[in-house]
């Protein structure tokens, strides 16, 4: 990867049925795998709040960021929580697809993954923090 980039931002979904959640994780795995862009998507259906961490090639990540995820209609409030440089990627060993975390099984996965490599990943905590909610929610 020439100059790996991530973005993690939260947003609020806009009265989606799980039909409309749902294709938006189809859509986001199929085109994030076709760009090799890796990251997580969550969605909690009690708060109604997307989480997301984008990670790949600068260029590509900033383009899909502004060009189609800040111009979707289906969400609002987003809120940024960190757009920077990343030497060594959270989710890159993770898997090389995207990952789509539906389950109590795959939260628990990502933070024991993220546990794991806290001490080599300056911004593992703060993922990590971001992340409680959800996981508490399935816990
Ligand atoms: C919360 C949220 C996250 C999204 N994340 C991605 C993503 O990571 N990759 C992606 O291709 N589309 C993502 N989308 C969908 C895009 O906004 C857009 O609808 C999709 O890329 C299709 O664009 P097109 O119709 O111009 O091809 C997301 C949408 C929402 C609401």
């Amino acid at each position: 990867m020439k100059l790996p980039y991530t973005i993690c931002y939260t947003s609020v979904a806009n009265d989606l049925d799980e039909e409309d959640v749902n294709r938006i994780f189809e859509v986001t795995a199929k085109h994030n795998n076709e760009c090799q862009i890796q990251g997580l998507l969550l969605y909690s259906k009690e708060t109604s709040r997307f989480f997301q961490v984008l990670e790949g090639e600068k260029k590509e990540v900033i383009n899909l960021y502004h060009e189609k995820i800040l111009k979707d209609p289906r969400h609002n409030d987003i809120t940024d929580v960190f757009h920077k440089p990343t030497s060594k990627p959270i989710f890159f060993k993770y898997t090389s697809k995207f990952n789509l975390i539906k389950t109590s099984e795959d939260l628990k996965e990502i933070k024991r993954y993220i546990e794991e490599h806290k001490y080599s990943q300056a911004n593992s905590d703060e993922v990590l923090r971001l992340l409680e909610p959800f996981l508490i929610l399935y816990s």
